[in-house]
């Protein structure tokens, strides 16, 4: 899979630790940074992350603030995105069965490296089920 992967300043270090992931994984990932830890505004690192979901560049992103929540308000401002700020592997997993999420925020100051790692690694590993779920993601899209 190919995986967008984006960050702001607060998270330069859990971007490396979860590219390492993922790429274990075997999954090619494509950075939009930050790469410095210079302050910055998560905006401009999320819009092209998702863009390159929406315009079939990457299959999915990953994107990380200091809370996820950034990020994920961002995100959810790109037409055909539908990301979920999650902490917990439940809920991640949840956004990909049910909700056909398409980026996972989450905040590197909210989750410790062991639970970010599952964290990405249920995210991408994780299907659609599709069915009733299509109907109501459908609904969603409608909103746009
Ligand atoms: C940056 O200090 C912080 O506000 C940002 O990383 C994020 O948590 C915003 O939602």
């Amino acid at each position: 899979m190919k995986i967008a992967i984006a960050n702001d300043h607060a998270a330069v270090q859990m971007k490396d630790l979860v590219t390492a992931e993922l790429k274990d994984l075997g999954h090619e990932v494509l950075n939009f940074g930050t790469d410095t830890e210079e302050s910055c505004d998560y905006p401009d690192f999320a819009k092209p992350a998702c863009e390159a979901v929406v315009n079939g560049e990457a299959d999915l992103a990953i994107l990380i603030c200091g809370t996820g929540i950034g990020m994920s308000l961002a995100a959810n401002k790109v037409k055909g995105i539908r990301c979920c700020a999650c902490s917990e592997t439940f809920s991640a997993e949840m956004s990909r069965r049910h909700n056909n999420a398409n980026a996972l925020a989450f905040g590197a100051r909210v989750v410790g490296e062991e639970i970010a790692k599952r964290l990405v690694s249920t995210f991408v590993n994780t299907e659609f089920e599709g069915g009733r779920h299509e109907r109501r993601v459908n609904k969603i899209m409608e909103l746009e």
